[in-house]
Protein backbone atom coordinates (compact mmCIF):
# COMPACT_ATOMS: atom_id res chain seq x y z
CA UNK A 1 0.00 0.00 0.00
CA UNK A 2 1.58 3.28 -0.51
CA UNK A 3 -0.83 5.65 1.23
CA UNK A 4 -0.02 3.87 5.28
CA UNK A 5 -1.18 5.60 8.36
CA UNK A 6 1.19 3.37 10.20
CA UNK A 7 2.28 5.16 14.14
CA UNK A 8 -0.30 7.59 12.72
CA UNK A 9 -3.95 8.19 14.88
CA UNK A 10 -6.96 9.14 13.64
CA UNK A 11 -10.23 10.66 14.97
CA UNK A 12 -13.43 9.88 13.09
CA UNK A 13 -16.32 11.54 14.21
CA UNK A 14 -19.54 9.65 13.53
CA UNK A 15 -18.07 6.53 12.49
CA UNK A 16 -20.37 4.26 14.21
CA UNK A 17 -22.32 3.85 10.67
CA UNK A 18 -22.70 5.35 6.91
CA UNK A 19 -19.67 7.25 5.57
CA UNK A 20 -18.44 7.47 9.03
CA UNK A 21 -17.47 3.91 9.53
CA UNK A 22 -16.36 3.03 6.03
CA UNK A 23 -13.81 5.86 6.60
CA UNK A 24 -13.11 4.40 10.15
CA UNK A 25 -11.97 1.10 8.59
CA UNK A 26 -10.19 1.98 5.98
CA UNK A 27 -7.50 4.09 7.82
CA UNK A 28 -7.66 1.26 10.43
CA UNK A 29 -6.72 -1.03 7.66
CA UNK A 30 -4.06 1.21 6.49
CA UNK A 31 -2.44 1.65 9.82
CA UNK A 32 -3.87 3.80 11.76
CA UNK A 33 -5.21 3.80 15.36
CA UNK A 34 -8.76 4.79 15.22
CA UNK A 35 -10.90 6.61 17.49
CA UNK A 36 -14.22 6.15 15.98
CA UNK A 37 -16.39 8.41 17.66
CA UNK A 38 -20.05 8.11 17.27
CA UNK A 39 -23.26 9.08 19.81
CA UNK A 40 -25.09 6.32 17.89
CA UNK A 41 -28.22 8.02 17.51
CA UNK A 42 -31.34 8.57 15.56
CA UNK A 43 -31.19 10.38 11.60
CA UNK A 44 -32.87 13.55 13.51
CA UNK A 45 -29.98 13.27 16.42
CA UNK A 46 -32.39 11.83 19.24
CA UNK A 47 -31.49 9.23 21.38
CA UNK A 48 -28.03 7.65 21.54
CA UNK A 49 -25.95 4.22 21.90
CA UNK A 50 -22.38 3.43 22.61
CA UNK A 51 -22.60 0.16 20.55
CA UNK A 52 -22.91 1.75 17.06
CA UNK A 53 -19.21 3.22 17.48
CA UNK A 54 -17.98 0.10 19.91
CA UNK A 55 -19.24 -2.56 16.95
CA UNK A 56 -16.95 -0.25 14.25
CA UNK A 57 -14.00 -0.43 16.87
CA UNK A 58 -14.16 -4.01 17.43
CA UNK A 59 -14.57 -4.66 13.33
CA UNK A 60 -11.00 -2.88 13.55
CA UNK A 61 -9.39 -4.78 15.99
CA UNK A 62 -10.55 -7.93 14.24
CA UNK A 63 -9.40 -6.84 11.29
CA UNK A 64 -5.98 -6.66 12.95
CA UNK A 65 -5.95 -3.04 13.54
CA UNK A 66 -6.06 -0.71 16.53
CA UNK A 67 -8.90 1.24 17.45
CA UNK A 68 -11.02 2.23 20.40
CA UNK A 69 -14.72 3.53 20.76
CA UNK A 70 -16.24 7.13 21.65
CA UNK A 71 -19.48 8.10 22.39
CA UNK A 72 -19.44 11.63 22.92
CA UNK A 73 -21.65 13.94 21.14
CA UNK A 74 -19.55 16.26 18.80
CA UNK A 75 -21.72 19.08 19.92
CA UNK A 76 -20.30 19.04 23.62
CA UNK A 77 -17.30 20.61 23.69
CA UNK A 78 -15.78 19.05 26.87
CA UNK A 79 -16.90 15.26 25.97
CA UNK A 80 -15.02 16.10 22.52
CA UNK A 81 -12.08 17.95 24.62
CA UNK A 82 -11.65 14.50 27.02
CA UNK A 83 -12.11 12.38 23.96
CA UNK A 84 -9.04 14.41 22.68
CA UNK A 85 -7.03 14.79 25.86
CA UNK A 86 -7.46 10.56 26.13
CA UNK A 87 -6.37 9.95 22.87
CA UNK A 88 -3.27 11.97 23.18
CA UNK A 89 -2.71 10.43 26.71
CA UNK A 90 -2.76 6.60 24.99
CA UNK A 91 -1.13 7.30 21.69
CA UNK A 92 0.70 10.55 21.76
CA UNK A 93 -0.20 12.24 18.90
CA UNK A 94 -3.46 13.22 16.71
CA UNK A 95 -3.02 13.73 12.68
CA UNK A 96 -6.25 13.00 11.21
CA UNK A 97 -9.32 14.28 12.20
CA UNK A 98 -12.12 13.32 10.11
CA UNK A 99 -15.14 15.79 10.91
CA UNK A 100 -17.92 13.73 9.29
CA UNK A 101 -21.11 13.38 12.21
CA UNK A 102 -24.30 14.45 11.40
CA UNK A 103 -28.18 14.49 11.17
CA UNK A 104 -31.17 16.07 9.20
CA UNK A 105 -33.95 17.74 10.38
CA UNK A 106 -35.40 18.43 6.87
CA UNK A 107 -38.48 21.10 6.40
CA UNK A 108 -39.12 23.94 3.90
CA UNK A 109 -38.45 27.09 5.24
CA UNK A 110 -41.89 28.32 5.85
CA UNK A 111 -42.54 24.91 8.00
CA UNK A 112 -39.09 25.41 9.63
CA UNK A 113 -38.87 25.79 13.78
CA UNK A 114 -35.86 27.48 15.11
CA UNK A 115 -35.27 24.14 17.18
CA UNK A 116 -34.39 22.32 13.56
CA UNK A 117 -32.45 24.52 12.41
CA UNK A 118 -30.08 25.08 16.20
CA UNK A 119 -30.05 21.25 16.08
CA UNK A 120 -28.75 20.72 12.67
CA UNK A 121 -26.32 23.78 13.02
CA UNK A 122 -24.97 22.58 15.94
CA UNK A 123 -24.00 19.11 14.90
CA UNK A 124 -22.69 20.06 11.73
CA UNK A 125 -20.67 23.22 11.75
CA UNK A 126 -20.02 23.38 15.60
CA UNK A 127 -19.42 20.04 15.97
CA UNK A 128 -16.73 20.12 13.33
CA UNK A 129 -15.37 23.55 15.34
CA UNK A 130 -14.86 21.94 18.79
CA UNK A 131 -13.55 18.64 17.48
CA UNK A 132 -11.20 20.75 15.38
CA UNK A 133 -10.33 22.93 18.12
CA UNK A 134 -9.54 20.22 20.27
CA UNK A 135 -7.10 19.01 17.55
CA UNK A 136 -5.98 22.02 16.33
CA UNK A 137 -3.57 22.70 19.13
CA UNK A 138 -2.02 19.27 19.10
CA UNK A 139 -1.37 19.18 15.07
CA UNK A 140 0.23 22.56 15.09
CA UNK A 141 2.64 22.01 18.11
CA UNK A 142 3.53 18.35 15.92
CA UNK A 143 3.76 20.43 12.61
CA UNK A 144 1.26 17.58 11.10
CA UNK A 145 -2.12 17.61 11.08
CA UNK A 146 -5.04 16.67 7.77
CA UNK A 147 -8.36 17.33 8.37
CA UNK A 148 -11.66 16.59 6.57
CA UNK A 149 -14.88 18.55 6.75
CA UNK A 150 -18.05 16.47 5.58
CA UNK A 151 -20.23 19.41 3.49
CA UNK A 152 -22.64 18.75 0.49
CA UNK A 153 -24.14 19.66 -2.69
CA UNK A 154 -27.10 20.75 -0.63
CA UNK A 155 -24.80 23.91 0.54
CA UNK A 156 -22.42 23.93 -2.61
CA UNK A 157 -25.84 24.75 -5.00
CA UNK A 158 -28.75 23.86 -2.41
CA UNK A 159 -31.43 21.50 -2.19
CA UNK A 160 -35.60 22.13 -1.33
CA UNK A 161 -36.21 21.37 1.99
CA UNK A 162 -32.56 22.03 3.32
CA UNK A 163 -32.40 25.91 4.45
CA UNK A 164 -30.36 24.75 7.86
CA UNK A 165 -28.33 21.98 6.48
CA UNK A 166 -27.05 23.65 3.51
CA UNK A 167 -26.00 26.40 5.89
CA UNK A 168 -24.25 24.32 8.22
CA UNK A 169 -22.40 22.73 5.00
CA UNK A 170 -21.41 25.74 3.37
CA UNK A 171 -20.74 27.28 6.54
CA UNK A 172 -17.88 24.23 6.90
CA UNK A 173 -16.42 25.67 3.54
CA UNK A 174 -16.05 28.97 5.08
CA UNK A 175 -14.58 27.48 7.82
CA UNK A 176 -11.92 25.19 5.59
CA UNK A 177 -10.96 28.70 3.38
CA UNK A 178 -9.37 29.82 6.71
CA UNK A 179 -8.18 27.12 8.37
CA UNK A 180 -6.64 26.30 5.06
CA UNK A 181 -4.32 29.34 5.63
CA UNK A 182 -4.14 29.42 9.38
CA UNK A 183 -2.47 26.10 9.08
CA UNK A 184 0.04 26.01 5.91
CA UNK A 185 2.54 27.17 7.62
CA UNK A 186 2.68 24.50 9.94
CA UNK A 187 1.58 21.23 7.71
CA UNK A 188 -1.78 21.38 8.80
CA UNK A 189 -4.14 21.08 5.83
CA UNK A 190 -7.71 21.38 5.84
CA UNK A 191 -9.82 19.95 2.98
CA UNK A 192 -13.65 18.89 2.27
CA UNK A 193 -15.44 15.90 0.70
CA UNK A 194 -18.83 16.53 -0.60
CA UNK A 195 -20.14 12.96 -0.77
CA UNK A 196 -23.03 11.06 -2.39
CA UNK A 197 -24.12 7.35 -0.89
CA UNK A 198 -26.36 5.25 -0.11
CA UNK A 199 -26.81 5.24 3.67
CA UNK A 200 -29.71 5.77 6.15
CA UNK A 201 -29.86 9.72 5.30
CA UNK A 202 -30.39 8.97 1.70
CA UNK A 203 -32.18 5.87 1.65
CA UNK A 204 -35.95 7.60 1.10
CA UNK A 205 -34.67 9.88 -0.93
CA UNK A 206 -36.46 9.99 -5.18
CA UNK A 207 -33.12 8.89 -6.99
CA UNK A 208 -31.77 6.56 -4.22
CA UNK A 209 -33.91 3.61 -4.84
CA UNK A 210 -31.88 0.49 -5.66
CA UNK A 211 -28.35 2.37 -4.99
CA UNK A 212 -26.90 0.69 -2.08
CA UNK A 213 -24.11 -0.83 -4.30
CA UNK A 214 -24.14 1.91 -7.12
CA UNK A 215 -23.72 4.27 -4.42
CA UNK A 216 -21.81 2.65 -1.58
CA UNK A 217 -20.37 4.35 0.93
CA UNK A 218 -17.17 2.47 0.10
CA UNK A 219 -17.00 4.37 -2.51
CA UNK A 220 -16.49 8.01 -1.15
CA UNK A 221 -13.68 6.28 1.14
CA UNK A 222 -10.79 6.56 -1.33
CA UNK A 223 -11.12 9.84 -1.79
CA UNK A 224 -11.59 10.91 2.07
CA UNK A 225 -8.53 8.77 3.08
CA UNK A 226 -6.70 10.36 0.49
CA UNK A 227 -7.54 13.83 1.90
CA UNK A 228 -6.42 12.33 5.24
CA UNK A 229 -2.32 11.68 3.89
CA UNK A 230 0.54 13.46 3.68
CA UNK A 231 -0.35 13.85 -0.40
CA UNK A 232 -3.40 15.77 0.61
CA UNK A 233 -3.71 19.38 -1.39
CA UNK A 234 -4.58 22.28 0.98
CA UNK A 235 -8.52 23.76 0.83
CA UNK A 236 -10.16 21.57 -1.44
CA UNK A 237 -13.49 20.33 -2.55
CA UNK A 238 -13.71 16.89 -4.16
CA UNK A 239 -17.08 15.63 -4.82
CA UNK A 240 -17.35 11.62 -4.60
CA UNK A 241 -20.64 10.08 -6.04
CA UNK A 242 -20.85 5.77 -7.00
CA UNK A 243 -16.61 5.97 -8.03
CA UNK A 244 -17.03 9.07 -9.62
CA UNK A 245 -14.52 11.97 -8.45
CA UNK A 246 -14.44 15.78 -8.86
CA UNK A 247 -14.17 18.98 -7.65
CA UNK A 248 -15.81 22.17 -7.06
CA UNK A 249 -14.68 25.81 -5.97
CA UNK A 250 -16.10 29.00 -5.20
CA UNK A 251 -15.09 31.19 -8.40
CA UNK A 252 -15.70 34.86 -9.23
CA UNK A 253 -15.85 36.08 -12.84
CA UNK A 254 -13.45 39.38 -14.08
CA UNK A 255 -16.44 41.64 -13.90
CA UNK A 256 -16.35 45.52 -14.61
CA UNK A 257 -14.71 48.08 -13.41
CA UNK A 258 -17.22 51.46 -12.58
CA UNK A 259 -14.66 53.86 -11.04
CA UNK A 260 -15.34 55.32 -7.76
CA UNK A 261 -18.44 57.06 -8.97
CA UNK A 262 -20.84 53.71 -9.80
CA UNK A 263 -24.30 54.51 -9.21
CA UNK A 264 -27.12 51.96 -9.06
CA UNK A 265 -28.07 53.22 -12.72
CA UNK A 266 -24.48 51.66 -13.10
CA UNK A 267 -25.31 48.59 -11.90
CA UNK A 268 -28.53 48.38 -14.00
CA UNK A 269 -26.64 48.93 -17.30
CA UNK A 270 -23.70 46.27 -16.28
CA UNK A 271 -25.66 43.70 -15.11
CA UNK A 272 -25.38 40.97 -17.61
CA UNK A 273 -21.11 41.80 -17.54
CA UNK A 274 -21.18 41.38 -14.12
CA UNK A 275 -23.66 38.38 -13.81
CA UNK A 276 -21.89 36.43 -16.22
CA UNK A 277 -19.59 33.50 -15.17
CA UNK A 278 -18.54 32.74 -19.09
CA UNK A 279 -15.53 35.34 -18.07
CA UNK A 280 -14.39 32.94 -15.18
CA UNK A 281 -11.25 34.43 -13.22
CA UNK A 282 -10.31 30.77 -12.57
CA UNK A 283 -9.86 29.33 -9.14
CA UNK A 284 -7.58 32.54 -8.14
CA UNK A 285 -4.57 31.63 -5.75
CA UNK A 286 -6.85 33.46 -2.70
CA UNK A 287 -4.71 35.41 -0.25
CA UNK A 288 -6.45 36.78 2.66
CA UNK A 289 -5.61 40.16 2.45
CA UNK A 290 -7.22 40.65 -1.10
N1 LIG B 1 -25.15 10.17 2.38
C1 LIG B 1 -25.03 11.20 1.56
O1 LIG B 1 -25.36 11.13 0.36
C2 LIG B 1 -24.43 12.48 2.05
C3 LIG B 1 -24.41 13.58 1.19
C4 LIG B 1 -23.81 14.76 1.60
C5 LIG B 1 -23.26 14.83 2.86
N2 LIG B 1 -23.33 13.76 3.71
C6 LIG B 1 -22.72 13.90 5.03
O2 LIG B 1 -21.93 12.79 5.32
C7 LIG B 1 -21.87 12.60 6.74
C8 LIG B 1 -22.20 11.18 7.08
O3 LIG B 1 -23.56 10.93 6.74
P1 LIG B 1 -24.15 9.48 6.39
O4 LIG B 1 -24.82 9.61 5.08
O5 LIG B 1 -23.11 8.45 6.59
O6 LIG B 1 -25.33 9.37 7.46
P2 LIG B 1 -25.43 8.51 8.80
O7 LIG B 1 -26.65 8.97 9.49
O8 LIG B 1 -25.31 7.06 8.48
O9 LIG B 1 -24.11 8.92 9.61
C9 LIG B 1 -24.03 10.01 10.47
C10 LIG B 1 -23.46 9.53 11.78
O10 LIG B 1 -23.24 10.65 12.64
C11 LIG B 1 -23.60 10.25 13.96
N3 LIG B 1 -23.93 11.44 14.75
C12 LIG B 1 -25.02 12.23 14.64
N4 LIG B 1 -24.97 13.21 15.55
C13 LIG B 1 -23.82 13.04 16.25
C14 LIG B 1 -23.23 13.74 17.34
N5 LIG B 1 -23.81 14.82 17.87
N6 LIG B 1 -22.05 13.30 17.81
C15 LIG B 1 -21.45 12.20 17.29
N7 LIG B 1 -21.98 11.48 16.27
C16 LIG B 1 -23.15 11.91 15.75
C17 LIG B 1 -24.81 9.35 13.77
O11 LIG B 1 -25.04 8.52 14.90
C18 LIG B 1 -24.42 8.58 12.51
O12 LIG B 1 -23.78 7.35 12.81
C19 LIG B 1 -22.83 13.63 7.33
O13 LIG B 1 -22.11 14.78 7.72
C20 LIG B 1 -23.73 13.96 6.16
O14 LIG B 1 -24.32 15.23 6.28
C21 LIG B 1 -23.90 12.59 3.34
Amino acid sequence: MNISFEGQVAIVTGAGGGLGKQHALELGRRGAKVVVNDLGGALDGSGGSASAAELVAQEICDNGGTAVANDASVTDFEAVQAMVDETVANWGRIDVLVNNAGILRDKTFSKLELENWHAVLDVHLTGSLNATKCVWPIMVEQKYGRIVMTTSTSGLFGNFGQSNYGAAKLGLVGFMNTLRFEGAKYNVFTNAIAPIAATRMTVELPGFEDSAERLAPELVTPAVVFLCSDKAPNGRIIQAAGGRYYSADIRENVGVDLGLDASVEDIEKNIDTILDMSSNAGILERTPHR
